[in-house]
């Protein structure tokens, strides 16, 4: 096989670039058809010989090298080496597909048993190929499974929402009142369920929005792909808000670097009950031009 430099056109590019010259074809299998073009967000156009770089737009995204039919393309940004090729017995259809995601569940009952740092960590390396802005890939996690931390870290939340919710008056505070209430009278962990594991996903500070939308994201796919690993997962919102507020106390058990904020928090462990059936939701609301 010949992979070269793909020659770039002088016109195009400016001089003294030298992060352009990223796209290596292989001219043999290279049918010019332009696909590669398509699905990038700004950065190929087509030469004489094939793509060539035309924009600083590169974003590593992969879309060129993944997409070629004829694996002609490689990209020094996101290499053909890591790309993996594309099974096509995926049994997976339009009912099957629906039935996996309908079936996650937030899950409140954990069992009392560790959850392996392994099993965790494959969690969390499926959360890597969630979308992110610009394929920024921002999020990084601090993940805590040491018991005494995560029971003061409940301890602390409640601290943060009676405080915070002393004057309140509105049906937010009325519900978080009765759980603070749950959480005295009845020693119910209304803040992380008595999950033995805490994700917490950060981001820089500077790229907080940013950072919060990617979170998202990723975060959801590994509640997706929890299931089929045996863990059960639930969004730590109640946490979120307390470490979003910058609460001195919960950022000093939390100890994270000083550039660094919690953009979202998600409980794990292994469920304690299995649902039997689909839940239902409010019916769809969608408008038409
Ligand atoms: C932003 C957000 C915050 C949440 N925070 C909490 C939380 O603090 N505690 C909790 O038990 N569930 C929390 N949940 C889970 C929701 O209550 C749950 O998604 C909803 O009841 C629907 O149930 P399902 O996820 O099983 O479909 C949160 C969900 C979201 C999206």
């Amino acid at each position: 096989m010949t992979v070269e430099p793909f020659v770039q056109s002088s016109d195009l590019i400016k001089k003294g670039d030298i992060n352009m010259n990223f796209i290596q074809v292989d001219k043999e299998k290279c049918t010019q058809c332009g696909l590669c073009v398509n699905v990038c967000r700004g950065a190929l156009g087509i030469g004489t010989y094939g793509p060539e770089v035309i924009k600083q737009q590169c974003i590593s995204c992969g879309h060129c090298v993944a997409a070629c039919p004829n694996g002609a393309l490689d990209n020094l940004n996101s290499p053909l080496k890591n790309q993996v090729l594309l099974k096509k017995n995926l049994n997976l259809n339009a009912d099957s597909a629906a039935q996996f995601l309908r079936s996650r569940r937030s899950i409140r009952s954990y069992k009392k048993i560790a959850v392996p740092r392994e099993k965790i960590s494959k969690l969390l390396d499926i959360a890597r190929f969630a979308p992110s802005a610009c394929n920024l890939q921002g999020v990084s996690y601090h993940v805590i499974d040491n018991p005494n931390t995560l029971k003061k870290i409940t301890e602390i939340t409640i601290e943060w929402a009676e405080e915070k919710y002393k004057d309140d008056t509105s049906t937010l505070a009325s519900s978080i009142k009765t759980q603070v209430d749950n959480y005295h009278k009845y020693g119910i962990d209304v803040v992380l369920r008595s999950a033995p594991c805490l994700i917490v996903a950060i981001t820089d500070s500077s790229m907080m929005s940013i950072g919060r939308d990617d979170t998202h994201f990723a975060l959801a796919y590994a509640q997706l792909y929890a299931p089929t690993i045996e863990l059960g997962t639930c969004w730590a919102g109640f946490f979120e808000n307390c470490a979003t507020s910058c609460y001195q106390p919960l950022q000093r058990i939390l100890n994270l670097p000083q550039n660094m904020s919690v953009t979202g928090g998600l409980m794990v462990g292994f469920p304690k009950y299995t649902f039997k059936r689909l839940v239902d939701r409010n019916p769809l609301q969608i408008t038409w031009e």
